[in-house]
């Protein structure tokens, strides 16, 4: 990796450990931050925030994407993704990536202690959702 691109990953890395702080998980015990690089450079961080009526949790990336959704951002450069042990994103959240990301999207897994490890949305979410024909002779 060249030094321009392992700046960008410690930039998201610090916003991810960041948002990881405010994290909102009485229930779990597992706090997650995210951070991802719009195709403008900006960043855009969140955390889990967990609810009582459980399902109403929402996860860190989901939380980092619609914050950057709401300030006008449709493409993402890259994901990154801090819990501890590292870990990597839900199925839902991998769909909600793919919306404006691509297959090669890069996402980081990272620790607190600083292990990571790197990946394409298209190695976590082959055959994502379309309402296209998909299969052959279809
Ligand atoms: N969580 C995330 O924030 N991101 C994921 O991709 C998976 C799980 C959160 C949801 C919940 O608050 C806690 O981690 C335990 O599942």
């Amino acid at each position: 990796m060249d030094a321009e691109a392992r700046a960008i990953w410690d930039s998201l890395r610090g916003a991810a450990l960041a948002a990881r702080e405010n994290a909102h998980a009485p229930y779990s015990r597992f706090a997650v931050g995210a951070a991802v690089e719009a195709d403008t450079g900006e960043i855009f961080a969140g955390c889990n925030v967990e609810n009582i009526a459980y399902p109403q949790s929402i996860c860190a990336e989901r939380n980092a994407v619609t914050t950057a959704a709401t300030a006008g951002v449709r493409r993402l450069r890259r994901v990154y993704v801090v819990a501890d042990p590292a870990s990597a994103p839900c199925g839902g959240c991998r769909s909600v990536l793919a919306e404006f990301g691509s297959e090669a999207t890069e996402v980081m897994l990272g620790d607190p202690a600083g292990a990571e490890q790197l990946l394409t949305l298209g190695e976590l979410l082959p055959h994502s959702f379309e309402m296209t024909a998909q299969l052959p002779g279809a």
